[in-house]
């Protein structure tokens, strides 16, 4: 079935069910070949109404707040862990209420509310998030391991004599790559904190796995698993979240109204901050439907937004035909 894109109210995003299965069944025969457990993230794709058919491939969820673990824990009923840099005191019962597995961000965090994690009424399974300090994405607002990074515990700060009672390690150093890039992080994670992997019980190898992109090395992923699960004799976890929803959906939007100013601008009812921030933030370019580059094709406009924000611009592309206003 073809997607009458005229037809559906604007603006909207569309998640086309048999893409997302083709996505999921990737994640799943990567699942059954290696028998490590995909959780998805949810702060990459939070549309709780596909969480039942997620829930049919996957093994859960990883939140980051709260609110992310209660999504997951009322709409897809499996595995809950929960990631954050920092846990605020007077949420934590709710927390591990929701939560199968909680990682702290230091071995202090994990001291903190230890005691709190074995009054639990149900077993909490426990870990630290090690910071590698080896990553390699060029933005740094995406990249975990910068200089001065808050995120995870470097092996300088690592406190072996806190670990009782500590059943995995997490780490998450990757951002839109491929496994080559993984098993270059994989070896930085050996050499550092390999000799306390036997002593534990499960890693969670993070999100930033492309692993449903059509060049993704499937077979090097399941090797790097493999030798982690031989090696330590561990349970392995990856939690992506972009992977689950890749190429997935559209959104659509319509052009309200032209303007010139030097270029022809396009002013649409998406706006890359409220819709995309994404496109702002990395930044990066959404791929438009029978759009070119700007110059490529007969017409070219300036993408931007109805809102006040200035920058709010989603980019310049060109087309075969002008574009219209909605009244024309
Ligand atoms: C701890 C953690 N896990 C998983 C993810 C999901 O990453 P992605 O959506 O790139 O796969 C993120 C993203 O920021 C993260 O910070």
């Amino acid at each position: 079935m073809v997607i009458d894109f005229s037809k559906v109210p604007s603006p909207s995003y569309i998640v086309d069910e048999r893409l997302l299965i083709k996505n999921l069944e990737v994640l799943k025969s990567v699942e059954e070949r290696t028998g490590a457990h995909i959780l998805l993230a949810q702060k990459a794709f939070s549309m709780y109404s596909t969480f039942p058919l997620i829930g049919k491939y996957l093994s859960g969820v990883t939140s980051s707040s709260l609110f992310e673990a209660r999504l997951g824990y009322e709409e897809m009923g499996k595995e809950v862990h929960i990631y954050a840099a920092a846990y605020r005191e007077d949420e934590f019962d709710e927390i591990m209420k929701y939560c199968g597995h909680i990682v702290f961000n230091s071995c202090e965090e994990w001291e903190k509310y230890r005691s709190r994690i074995q009054s639990a009424d149900h077993p909490i399974s426990c870990g630290i998030r090690i910071n590698p300090e080896y990553a390699e994405v060029k933005t740094d607002l995406y990249n975990p391991c910068f200089t001065g990074s808050r995120m995870g515990t470097t092996l300088a700060n690592f406190k072996p004599e806190s670990l009782e009672g500590i059943e995995g390690l997490h780490f998450h150093a990757m951002c839109e790559q491929n496994s080559d890039t993984l098993e270059r992080i994989l070896k930085v994670v050996e050499e550092k904190f390999g000799k306390f992997l036997y002593q534990m019980k499960w890693i969670n190898f993070g999100g930033g796995h492309h692993i449903t992109r059509t060049d993704y090395d499937i077979e090097k992923l399941v090797e790097c698993i493999m030798h982690f699960k031989n090696k330590y004799d561990l349970e392995v976890y990856l939690e992506p979240g972009e992977a689950v929803a890749l190429d997935a959906g559209y959104l659509v939007s319509t052009v309200l109204t032209t303007m010139t100013n030097g270029i022809d601008i396009a002013i649409l009812d998406t706006s890359a901050a409220c819709h995309m921030p994404d496109v702002l933030e990395m930044p990066y370019r959404p791929r438009i439907i029978g759009a070119g580059k700007a110059g490529e094709k007969a017409y070219t406009y300036r993408l931007g937004s109805q809102t006040c924000l200035s920058g709010d611009i989603i980019g310049d592309y060109s087309f075969d035909q002008r574009l219209r206003r909605e009244i024309d």
